[in-house]
């Protein structure tokens, strides 16, 4: 196996000074690396540690600027949240109901998860609270959590059509609720299930269509009783409120999302041939794999384990030719965010690749299909976005684009990609997004071969 390398101190420069990047075509990728924790669960490592009793040790957290917000927002609420090394933190939770107004404005950032999980949590809190957010989560839609945490009890004031800023006065006297999501939204269901906790009774969320399970999981993690009922394929999830949950050892791990993007990468550049250790391998996240599998994909899963609740394996990607395939709608939920990269990867396939079933990609960081569809065009891709469909019809890629950010990490990421195998080099206006998920980026991509750096 080839040697493991470390992001170089000038990349790391690169990522943390954000501005303008450039992508240029490179040579095949090698080497063996990991990437940062899963933003999901770390989210959830955070919150759960800050409603348990006595000490949470977390190791492998992401410290994107996403969870550094969960994290200032739990300390906020009274909980004690302390840095003890790279990735290793400490809490002492106040106990389920035991959360303190916070005296100032929570500022979630470009968080959509950490905005809406912790509208759960404060919405069955006695307390009053304050949120806001970036321009980009400002105009993301809140009322999906507004309505129902407001059946809990809880009092909510929000700009036009459910926008942040926030008051959210907590509900005294909650009272459980039964609730059927109207979209496959895991941060509705976790806001809700997490609201419930403070609740007397039992707190029932319907989910038509599965969606990622870490709160379930690690409620279970922190000794709480999570049921899962299965009716006709449609899951009720309930929790029965007000339980101990005991400060519990996390050990999270890479984020298979943030993978995307040198797996991506790898597979379009002829010879890859890498590793990528210790990836969380959620069925509710995968939905990339069995993707990038059908289009011709050579990608192996070693070592798989379970780690902390949650199974995980190590990847080996080697590069090769792609063909284009339908995606089905239904496998949506379980890749939501890889869109952006399977795009570009469908864009050096052969034929087209029909994706559907992608709404919710509107109401993301950014309009996600707009930015990603916009984008492949500038590229000079044959590119067909719908209202909830895109297709992308593969060949040679020219790139020699510039690329709009748009405050959403994730099109940083997806075009930064595109630039290592288009035939002109890539820019991407502004790099600071992808701090919000994965720290490291530039860095650990150039360390297995890519040539991504500052755009003069
Ligand atoms: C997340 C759920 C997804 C995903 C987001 C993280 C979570 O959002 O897009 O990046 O941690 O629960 P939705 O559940 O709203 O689709």
């Amino acid at each position: 196996m080839v040697e493991k390398r470390v992001p170089d101190a000038e990349g790391a420069a690169h990522d943390a000074a954000g501005g303008p990047l450039r992508s240029s075509r490179c040579e095949a990728l090698s080497g063996t690396i990991a990437v940062p924790g899963d933003k999901s669960i770390s989210h959830r490592a955070v919150i759960l540690g800050g409603l348990a009793v006595g000490e949470t040790r977390i190791t492998g957290l992401l410290e994107g600027e996403d969870v550094l917000r969960t994290a200032a927002a739990l300390r906020a609420l009274g909980a004690e949240v302390e840095r003890c090394g790279e990735g290793d933190w400490r809490i002492h939770g106040c106990g389920v109901g035991g959360l303190a107004e916070p005296s100032d404005v929570l500022d979630m950032g470009n968080s959509g998860t950490a905005a809406r999980l912790l509208a759960g949590v404060v919405a069955t809190h006695p307390i009053t609270s304050f949120m806001t957010g970036d321009a980009s989560l400002r105009r993301r839609p809140m009322q999906r959590v507004i309505a129902p945490l407001s059946q809990f009890g809880a009092g909510f004031v929000s700009r036009q059509g459910g926008r942040m800023p926030l008051s959210i006065i907590g509900a005294r006297t909650p009272v459980p609720i039964t609730y059927e999501l109207p979209v496959a939204s895991a941060q509705v269901k976790s806001a809700v299930l997490l609201g419930g906790l403070n609740v007397p009774g039992r707190t029932t969320v319907i989910e038509p269509e599965a969606t990622r399970d870490h709160t379930e999981r690690m409620l279970r993690h922190f000794g709480g009783t999570v049921d899962v009922v299965l009716d006709g394929g449609v899951r009720h999830i309930s929790v029965v409120g007000q339980p101990e949950l005991l400060g519990a050892a996390v050990d999270v791990p890479g984020d298979f999302s943030s993978a995307a993007f040198p797996i991506v990468a790898a597979l379009l550049l002829p010879g890859s041939d890498i590793v990528i250790e210790n990836v969380g391998m959620n069925p509710g996240r995968s939905g990339l794999l069995t993707t990038l599998l059908e289009m011709g994909a050579r990608i192996d899963l070693l070592n798989a384990r379970e780690r902390g609740g949650e199974p995980v394996a190590d990847l080996r990607v080697r590069g090769g030719a792609l063909h284009g395939i339908e995606v089905p709608a239904e496998r949506a939920p379980s890749m939501i965010d890889e869109y952006p990269i399977l795009a570009v990867a469908a864009a050096f396939a052969d034929g087209p690749t029909v994706m559907r079933g992608l709404a919710e990609l509107r109401v993301k960081e950014s309009d996600r299909l707009g930015a990603t569809s916009d984008g492949l065009a500038a590229c000079g891709v044959e590119v067909r976005a719908g209202a909830d469909d895109l297709t992308v019809v593969g060949g040679a890629v020219r790139g020699g684009a510039e690329i709009a950010t748009q405050l959403d990490h994730r099109i940083a990421m997806a075009f930064l990609v595109l630039g290592a195998a288009s035939e002109q080099p890539v820019r991407v206006d502004d790099a600071a997004p992808i701090a919000t998920s994965f720290p490291g980026f530039v860095a650990l991509m150039n360390s297995l071969g890519t040539a991504i750096g500052p755009a003069a």
